[in-house]
């Protein structure tokens, strides 16, 4: 088998690069090691900055975001007892955010790549990438009982933090970064209509909490919980009472509804640099990885393949590899916003077990500063809705 890129996951990052790489006349086959109902009910993000909407819709995979996609022009803090807007559309010039889950983004683009008889491989194992230094790199894997060598120009790692192709490149190589966090979320998806208009990030002495939703009937909510938390000790009764102390506030309830989904995630920055080794390029969650505090971890992937389809086909092309040659550090430095975006999100807002109330005293006044600044306000909007030019 041959191919000119190969891409190993098909998460939202590797099946964005497929799509865009396929309007420009440039073959690709993904390989997925999980089954397509695995990867389309995985639930995760759903926040997108305006320019990851527009990137999808101009791209042709936004036919029903552009229908279901829910614009918000603004986001709530709530902290004291109080909630404090934070006009995003106002503070950044017009620009907005679009809710809508990465599963949907996920199932549309799968639709549009198999109804176009594309491939796309799902339950693929024993993936390993070789000769990552020649100009021959491939992947060999295994599909239907049978072992296979895909053969590539370029191999895109897009396997998400758990993948094979970070760990296939020769130690040595990478310089890594990461910080841990000591707390995880326990997130629930709810068959009840969100309670507020616009998400609320609540600061409360019991941890941080996130209202957040999918569409005009489904809630998705989040707690702060520890990161071993045994979800067996959350029964849907004690995941709402500990919602309604985090986000209650006087005159204003937390509407409870069926409980569809529950989960853990556990909360950790980290950063591969650089982004490439010969022939292997990483791009989203498989490069980097943020907490989720500022809806980035998405947003960031497509920046890459964005970046990453722009250079492939520049090098197709013309033969200069000189966007190629610039794609990590063109991807580094929005990595590296994003990264301290996030960081600071999460120091801001969750409770830290640090013996005394000093962080939380530090906590109160931030917030109290971002609410009541114009520079701080402006300065938390262009980084929730997407720098431009970075
Ligand atoms: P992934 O989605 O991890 O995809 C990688 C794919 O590769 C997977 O399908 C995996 O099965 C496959 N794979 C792995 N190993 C192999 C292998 N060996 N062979 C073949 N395939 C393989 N981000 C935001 O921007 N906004 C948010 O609001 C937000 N909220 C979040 C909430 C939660 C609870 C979580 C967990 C994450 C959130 N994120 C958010 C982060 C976001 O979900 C990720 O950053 C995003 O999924 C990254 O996409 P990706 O394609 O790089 O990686
Ligand atoms: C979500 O809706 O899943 C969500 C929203 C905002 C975040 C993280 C997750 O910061």
């Amino acid at each position: 088998m041959r191919t000119q890129v190969g891409i190993v996951g098909a998460g939202p990052a590797g099946l964005t690069l497929a799509h865009l790489l396929q309007r420009e006349g440039i073959e690709s086959v993904v390989l997925e090691d999980r089954s397509r109902e695995y990867v389309e009910q995985r639930l995760r993000a759903g926040v997108l900055e305006q320019a990851i909407a527009d990137l999808l819709v101009e791209s042709g995979a936004g036919e029903r975001l552009r229908g279901e996609g829910i614009v918000h022009e603004g986001i709530e803090l709530q902290f004291d007892r109080e909630r404090h807007r934070i006009p995003l559309r106002d503070l950044t010039g017009g620009r907005s955010i679009v809710i809508y889950g990465q599963t949907e983004i996920v199932k549309d683009l799968i639709r549009l790549r198999l109804a176009a008889g594309l491939p796309l491989l799902f339950e693929v194992g024993d993936v390993s990438v070789d000769d990552l230094e020649s100009e021959r790199p491939s992947i060999r894997f295994a599909h239907e009982g049978a072992e296979h060598v895909l053969e590539c120009d370029v191999v895109a790692g897009c396997d998400g933090y758990h993948g094979v192709c970070r760990p296939s490149i020769p130690a040595g190589v990478l310089s890594e970064f990461s910080r841990d966090y000591p707390f995880g979320w326990l997130g629930i998806l709810a068959e009840v209509a969100p309670s507020n208009d616009e998400l609320v990030y609540a600061h409360h002495e019991r941890g941080f909490a996130l209202l957040s939703l999918r569409s005009p009937e489904l809630s998705r909510l989040y707690i702060q919980c520890r990161p071993d938390e045994d979800l067996a000790e959350w029964h849907d009764d004690r995941i709402w009472e500990e919602l309604q102390l985090r986000l209650g506030l006087d005159g204003w309830t937390l509407a409870e509804g069926l409980i569809l989904e529950k989960g853990i995630t556990g909360m950790r920055s980290y950063v591969a640099e650089p982004m490439r080794f010969g022939r292997l390029f990483l791009a989203g969650d498989a490069a980097h990885i943020v907490p989720p505090t500022g809806a980035k971890g998405l947003n960031l992937a497509l920046h890459d393949v964005r970046l990453l389809a722009e250079a492939l086909v520049s090098w197709y092309r013309t033969g200069s590899s000189e966007l190629l040659d610039g794609y990590s550090d063109a991807c580094l430095r929005r990595v590296w916003r994003a990264e301290h975006f996030s960081w600071w999100m999460t120091s801001m807002l969750h409770r830290f077990d640090s013996g005394d109330d000093f962080d939380l005293r530090l906590q109160l006044s931030q917030l109290r500063y971002v609410t009541t600044s114009s520079a701080a306000s402006t300065s938390l909007a262009e980084n929730y809705v997407g720098i431009d030019r970075i």
